[in-house]
């Protein structure tokens, strides 16, 4: 006979949104409950099958009131850490220049990365704390950074210190990715092979010998990096332990989800150019496709990824913000699971997905996280709505009521 379940924390008195894999739907158990000992979930299931706890532990219990409890989200592709603003190339582009002409005659990525070399540690993280709190406050508990406003050796090793700073002095969970290459910088003009060298003998190397990066990501397009070039970048980063990102097809079809596909990527970002060919590839390597719809929106793109054809292929679509000061300056996860339903074509099941489970397993974390199932990380978020899909659907409008981070309130 098994003993009774031991449990330090309950959550009652509301209903539950899984998002489990096998779940249909959301997962949805109305007058659901939910269990955690310590920073991991014991129990899930409708109340009324709640066992009875063993007596000698003191527990605390939660009343819901009638509220919805799902995943913490995931924040699977941003770039929090920055300095500066672009505001005044957006007005720049509301006169008539395009995104891709500011790039090329120096400005873009090249303007963050000047006031980005500039900005010490502290003003970092005092600017990317500020963003954070505004993700952490719609239910975001786990969120990926990425560096590649640097350029440089050093700045691109501060942001990454930066990043995981946000990891140890907030209740987030960060992961971070070195995307030394973002951009050519200025002062390699005509030496692309030398810089992509520094990225490989240099920066990879200090940023696994400083436990600083996880991952690393390229940005395979006309006004970045080659595919070839990508590819070296991410076959050093394979060497040096690190798992592989890549922004791909976003403004030009380079065949970049073929390539992150047949690297083994967790992941491929953007989408918008990418092939019937890349699909498949991704399909059959079971690559995560990374719908970032704040990009898309605020480029004005007219040619949305192919989100029919990663559906029929099964495909995992995450969502996530691309917080960024120049192509997403979006740090609302709730308003851009309402952009990936209008914009993109998902559905608010697919777009919740997608900042749950999805964006867990981008980061290799589905594990652990973006589902409530025993044995992950108490990681919740609670929500003040009679559904779902409501998460997808106000604009401007945030019924987030709490945060749980692996088992303890951390905003209630
Ligand atoms: O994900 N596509 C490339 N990189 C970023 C944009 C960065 C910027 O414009 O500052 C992105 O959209
Ligand atoms: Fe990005």
């Amino acid at each position: 006979m098994s003993s009774s379940p031991r449990w330090d924390r309950l959550w009652r008195g509301g209903h539950v949104a899984t998002l489990a894999a096998g779940a249909g739907g959301y997962g949805e158990i109305r007058q659901g409950a939910l269990a955690a000992q310590g920073r991991k979930i014991v129990w899930v299931g409708r109340e009324r099958d709640l066992p009875a706890p063993a007596d000698d532990l003191a527990l605390e219990v939660v009343d819901l009131q009638g509220r919805w409890v799902t995943p913490g989200l995931v924040d699977c592709h941003t770039h929090l850490v920055f300095a500066g603003d672009r505001s005044g190339e957006f007005e720049a582009r509301l006169r008539g220049a395009t995104y891709e002409e500011i790039a090329r005659s120096g400005g873009g990525i090249r303007t963050t990365m000047l006031a980005t070399r500039e900005a010490s540690e502290e003003d970092l993280v005092r600017g990317a704390s500020r963003r954070l709190a505004e993700l952490r406050s719609e239910g975001v508990t786990t969120l990926e950074v990425k560096s590649g406003y640097g350029m440089e050796t050093d700045t691109e090793l501060r942001m990454l210190r930066a990043a995981r700073r946000l990891g140890t002095d907030h209740s987030v969970h960060v992961q971070t990715s070195l995307l030394g290459a973002h951009v050519l910088p200025p002062e390699f003009e005509g030496r692309r092979e030398a810089y992509l060298e520094l990225i490989r003998e240099e920066m990879i190397p200090l940023a696994v010998q400083e436990k600083l990066a996880d991952a690393v990501d390229a940005f395979c397009d006309e006004i970045a990096f080659t595919p070839a070039e990508c590819e070296s970048v991410l076959l050093a980063g394979r060497r040096a332990g690190l798992a592989l990102r890549l922004h791909a097809d976003q403004l030009s079809d380079q065949g970049g989800a073929t390539l992150a596909a047949r690297l083994g990527a967790r992941s491929a970002d953007h989408l918008e150019r990418t092939s019937p060919q890349g699909v498949a590839a991704m399909a059959a390597a079971g690559t995560v496709a990374v719908l970032l719809p704040g990009a898309f929106y605020f480029l004005k793109d007219d040619h949305p990824p192919p989100v029919p054809r990663f559906r029929d292929a099964g495909v995992p679509m995450a969502v996530a913000t691309d917080m960024n000061p120049g192509s997403s300056p979006v740090s609302s996860i709730l308003a851009v699971m309402n952009l990936g339903c209008l914009l993109l074509g998902l559905t608010p099941e697919e777009a919740l997905r997608g900042v749950t489970l999805n964006g867990a397993r981008a980061l290799g974390l589905g594990g652990s996280r973006g589902s409530l199932e025993r044995g992950k990380l108490a990681d919740l978020a609670i929500w003040e709505i009679d559904h779902p899909r409501e998460l997808s659907y106000w604009m401007g409008r945030n019924p987030c009521v709490g945060v749980v981070k692996a088992g303890e309130p951390t905003l209630s």
